[in-house]
């Protein structure tokens, strides 16, 4: 026994201390920076020294007690790093790489990644609702100074020399599922979208769907800051909900209503108003975390007959997904910089929770560094 601690001790790098510093869950409005036990890579694993992170409207969830996890879980999903270990069965990396990792983290191995249904993976066999996402969920999180990588080999993406962690950090999660949200659409060229709501994840949905020929990108919200923040972003069309009667004004631009409509907001009335604005035959793209249960009014619906799709999409994640998110940024194709609208140290990481969760001045995300 002792002669095996002794090795291991040996094969750790001469900086390695034994703890780090961390954004711990402890109970509802409840979380703390604090110093825990530093990890350590095992057999198909990697450990990288996080160089940037962010805080997600899913970690509000969680802080609030909407979104259960166990006290003591190091919080959040969004990773930027240097690889700093790698464990055994790890190919074609070196320490010192710098990584960008997804907030999902398949096991690539799985039938559900081996279907392509990545974000629902087993963990090595079958299928699990919302199993890829693991990282401050199941799995101790992003927002420390160090993160255990499980599954490596499937999720490390590499970071080209001269792409810096702002224009990939939002890659991990909003960038992805916004993105994903306007594919899973089947948006195509000349289409007529509407994304209902205007937050980080609907904004990405936006961007998306431009990027995938939308003629017409219609973002809807109601707060005076996230409908310029829109319009500066390019998005064609901003209605403000409060003061436009949202259905007949879609139905008024586009004819038969919309080919694709988004909802990135998670509540009864933005599903049901994107099923209202709905061409018959269209798509509703539904990316929003709901609770309680949700109706289709049937004449919305068409009863039933109307050919409409109702697709979810849970964050796509693994390492290709992240090298082509990341070629978009790299070819100038894709610049979310401008969403990093605040800055903050890990040690004061409570008060960018206070302020993003309050939405305080005009914050989009926030960039939490070391
Ligand atoms: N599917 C996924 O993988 C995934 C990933 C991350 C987040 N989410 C979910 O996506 C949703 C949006 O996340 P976010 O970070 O962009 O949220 P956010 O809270 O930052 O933004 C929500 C926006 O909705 C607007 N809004 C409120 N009521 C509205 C209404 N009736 N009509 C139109 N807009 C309205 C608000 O003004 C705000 O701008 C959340 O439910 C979040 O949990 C899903
Ligand atoms: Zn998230
Ligand atoms: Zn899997």
């Amino acid at each position: 026994m002792t002669t095996t601690f002794a090795v291991q001790e040996k094969m750790l790098p001469d900086t390695h201390t034994a703890t780090m510093r961390a954004t711990v869950f402890h109970g509802v409005d409840d979380i703390r920076v604090e110093e825990v036990p530093r990890p350590q890579a095992g057999p198909g694993e990697a450990v990288i020294r996080v160089t940037m992170t962010t805080i997600c409207g899913t970690d509000l969830h969680i802080v609030r007690g909407e979104y259960p996890v166990r006290p003591g879980l190091i919080i959040g999903h969004e990773p930027v790093g240097v690889i700093e270990e790698l464990g055994l069965g790890v190919s074609g990396y070196k320490v010192g790489d710098r990584v960008l990792v997804g907030a999902i983290t398949p096991c690539g191995q799985c039938n559900a990644c081996l279907s392509g249904k990545l974000s629902q993976c087993g963990h090595g066999s079958g299928y699990e609702a919302i199993g890829g996402w693991r990282f401050g969920n199941t799995i101790n999180g992003a927002q420390a100074e160090y993160l255990l990588v499980p599954n490596a080999q499937a999720n490390l993406a590499k970071i080209p020399d001269g792409v810096s962690d702002e224009q990939v950090v939002l890659l991990a999660d909003i960038a992805s599922t916004g993105i994903g949200g306007a594919e899973a659409g089947g948006v195509k060229i000349g289409d007529a979208v509407a994304v209902f709501a205007q937050g980080p994840i609907g904004l990405c949905a936006a961007l998306g769907a431009k990027l995938m020929g939308a003629a017409v990108v219609i973002g809807i919200d109601g707060d005076d800051n996230r409908i310029a923040f829109a319009r500066k972003m390019g998005i064609d069309v901003v209605l403000d909900y409060r003061v436009t009667d949202v259905e007949a004004e879609i139905h008024h631009l586009t004819g038969s209503g919309v080919d694709v409509a988004i909802e990135a907001l998670g509540t009864q009335p933005t599903f049901e108003t994107a099923l209202r604005v709905l061409r018959p035959g269209g798509t509703l793209s539904s990316l929003g975390v709901y609770s309680g249960k949700l109706q289709l009014p049937y004449e919305a619906f068409a009863a039933g007959l109307g050919d409409h799709r109702i697709v979810t999409t849970l964050c796509p994640g693994g390492k290709e997904r992240m090298r082509r998110l990341i070629e978009m940024v790299r070819r100038g194709k894709l610049d979310l910089r401008p969403l990093l609208t605040h800055r903050f140290k890990l040690a004061n990481i409570n008060e960018a929770y206070k302020l993003f969760g309050e939405r305080r001045d005009g914050v989009m995300k926030v960039a939490v560094t070391p």
